[in-house]
This record gives C-alpha cells, structure tokens and sequence, in this order.
C-alpha cells in the first residue's frame, strides 16, 4: 500500500506518546525499537508517567537529557491512561500524534506504515488492528468474547469500519486530536472508542494488523471491569454529552444494588420469618449499600479508590450520604404522591433525586477528595 508510493518531500512530524506505569524495564528498549523503525523521519517519544514508583520517568529524563528524541512528562498524584494520553498530546507540535503501549505489546515495526498513511493524506486515524487469533494471546475466551460483542455494538452506534475499536495502538492528525481534548474522558482505557465517537463523520480510517504479543516485563494494569466504562463512554456520547460517564456507571451500579436488594430481602424474610420486615429490609439495605459501594469503588471511583481498612471509614461515609439520599427520597415521592397520585411518577422521581444526590456526595465527599496512593 502507501509504503511503496512516492513520498513528499516535506515530511510531517510525528510524536509518539507512550504512556506508562512501571515500565521501568521497558522504556529504552521500546525507544530503541521505535528509533530504528522510524529510522530518517522527524519523530520524538513522549513518555508520559504517572509517578512510577519503580523509577520509570528517572529513566526516561535520564535519556532525554542525551537524545532530544525523548521527553517524558511526570505527572504527580494523578492517573488514568486516556488522560496521560491526552496531556502527552497536548504537550506536542507535530503534525502527527500517536499512542502505543510501553510495555512492549504492541508491534512498532507497522507505526512507518501508518505514518505514510497519515502523512499522504489517505487517511487521518491509522489504527493498530489486532489479528484476530492473535488476541487470544492476551484474553481468555470469555474476556475476549466480551470484547468481540463490544466491538460489534460499537461499530453498529458509531457506522465506523473497526475491527478493533479497543485497541490502545492509533495514530491520528494531531489538530484532531487538539480540538476534541477538552472533551475525551481522563479516566479508563477507551481513548480510541471516545475520541472515534466524539469526531463524528470527519474521520478517514485505516487499520494497520499487528499480532499482540505476550507482556515479557512488568504486570497489566486492565482488570475486566475497565469494560464497563465502554458503556458508560456509550451512553454519554448518546445523550449528546449530558450525562458525565462516572454518573452511567454510577446509575448502571445502582441498579444491580437494587436486584441486590431484593434477592437479599427474600432471603432475611426467609430467615426472620415474614412477621419482621423492618429488620430484614434493614439488613437487605445494609447488604445493597455495601455492594454498591464495593463496585463503584472498583469501577466509578477507580482512579481514587480506597484499599484494606480505609475501605471501611469510606463505607460508613457513603452509607451516611446515602441515608440521606434515602430520606429525601421519600419525602419527595410522598409529597409528589399527595399532589399527583399516579404512584409511578412519584416513585420515578423520587429515586431519580436519590440518585442524583447519591451521585453528588459521592463524587464531591466520599472518593474525590482521595489521592491515588
Ligand atoms: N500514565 C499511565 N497512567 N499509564 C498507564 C496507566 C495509568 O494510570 N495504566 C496503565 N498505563 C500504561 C501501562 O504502563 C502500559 O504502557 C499501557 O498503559 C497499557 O497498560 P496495560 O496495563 O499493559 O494494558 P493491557 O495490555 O492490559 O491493555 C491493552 O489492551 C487493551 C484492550 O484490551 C492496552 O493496549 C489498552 O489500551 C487496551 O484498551
Ligand atoms: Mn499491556
């Protein structure tokens, strides 16, 4: 394709930004790589590090300070892949942006391919397309089944030709990237699935297949529940933005606690004997609370979560908020009800504000205020 065309004689410039967190083993080799690769072109790396307790960005700047080709940026009390992206972006002039993992996963050698791509004007977002044996290298059959569903979903709402719409591998024109950053979430690893949603139609894709090869250095950092923030980045990009995606997955949350709660009702009236209903929907509230709490502590909040015994005074916090929540909700449902009469509407309305206050305390109180460690 595009590598055997003529070549401009101008040649765009390209910032590779690879964001990292422990890759203290694999930052020099992947630069090595990259620098042989993109042997002749005006290219610079980014590494973008989260404060790496191994010494990443150490290494990093040590090399940056010989090879104007590295810059890393170290970022302090702060994390969340998609956001080190996008400031490793926002940091760069070239013409051309791309992203690719730091720990050695993905294949560097097709980045020239996608240059080219790029740079003659056949398209304006080269994406790394995993083959598809190949990501079984990473994924168990569930996981990757899970993944495949997520891709097909994604390609029906977003009418975009991707094959790989997770792949966290893509080169794209930086003044793209430029306009939509205010908008890109900061939190998860669906950068490439936001920003194909928040540029519309303007888009011209290519997809350049790789094989994923196995993690040699250093562990991973995705747990199957970053999954669900694909929704969440679906459901916002379908309210036309008004809906934050911490408050999808926050709602999304909300409803399993609700079926919580009613599997553990039936099973404390079992136990009490159906004459003490206040003490079993007491428990069975006390049961749905702490589920919820646990998942949006893994999932909504993850960037700030609590860990080992801090859990519990984050617990009580957010069962208090909640409590609260509960008793405004009532009010406003029996006030809704006198005035209206039509149960549903009062009762809709009422767990609507207590969502919406759950959510508020939540993000204001209870985890933001948290640094990650
Ligand atoms: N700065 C920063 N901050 N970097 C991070 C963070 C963070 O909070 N979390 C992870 N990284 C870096 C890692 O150091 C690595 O270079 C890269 O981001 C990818 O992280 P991994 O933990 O290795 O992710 P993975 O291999 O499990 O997931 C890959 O596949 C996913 C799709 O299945 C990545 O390519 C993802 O982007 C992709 O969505
Ligand atoms: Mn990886």
């Amino acid at each position: 394709m595009a590598l055997d065309a003529p070549r401009p004689k101008l040649h765009p410039t390209l910032s590779v930004v690879v964001p990292t967190y422990r890759e203290s083993a694999n930052v020099l080799v992947l630069f090595e790589r990259i620098k042989a690769v993109l042997e002749g072109l005006p290219w610079e790396m980014i590494v973008v590090d989260d404060d790496s307790p191994d010494g990443t960005s150490e290494i990093a700047f040590a090399l940056a300070s010989s090879d104007p080709r590295m810059r890393c940026l170290r970022r302090v009390n702060r994390s969340g892949l998609a956001g080190a992206v996008v400031e490793g972006w926002m940091s760069s002039s070239a013409d051309l942006v791309a992203v690719i993992d730091g720990d050695l996963q993905h294949d560097e050698t097709i980045l020239p391919k996608m240059y080219w791509a790029l740079a003659e004007g056949e398209s304006n977002l080269a994406i790394g397309t995993r083959v598809a044996d190949d990501r079984a290298a990473g994924l168990s059959p569930a996981r990757q089944q899970l993944s495949d569903l997520g891709a097909w979903f994604f390609r029906r709402i977003a009418g975009a030709p991707v094959t790989d719409p997770m792949s966290g591998y893509f080169m794209i024109r930086r003044e793209i990237v430029s306009r939509l950053a205010p908008r890109l979430s900061p939190d998860g690893f669906k950068i490439l699935v936001d920003v194909i949603l928040s540029a519309g139609g303007e888009l011209k894709i290519i997809e350049a297949p790789y094989r994923f090869r196995k993690r040699v250095a250093g562990e991973s950092k995705l747990t199957p529940l970053v999954g669900l923030d694909f929704l969440g980045l679906v459901a916002h990009h379908a309210s036309g933005g008004l809906l934050p995606i911490r408050f999808v997955l926050f709602a999304l949350i909300g409803v399993v606690g609700l079926a919580v709660h009613v599997v553990a009702l039936t099973a404390f009236r079992h136990w009490v004997g159906p004459a003490d209903f206040n003490s079993a929907q007491l428990a069975a509230t006390l049961v749905a609370m702490a589920s919820n709490f646990i998942l949006n502590n893994e999932i909504t909040y993850r960037p700030y979560r609590y860990r080992g015994l801090s859990m519990l005074g984050g617990f009580v916090g957010f069962a208090l908020g909640c409590s609260v929540g509960v008793l405004a909700n009532i009010d406003v449902a029996s006030w809704l009800f006198k005035w209206n009469q039509t149960w549903w509407v009062a009762g809709i309305a009422g767990a609507i504000l207590s969502v919406v206050w759950n959510y508020a305390v939540s993000t204001n109180l209870i985890w933001r205020p948290r640094l990650r460690r």
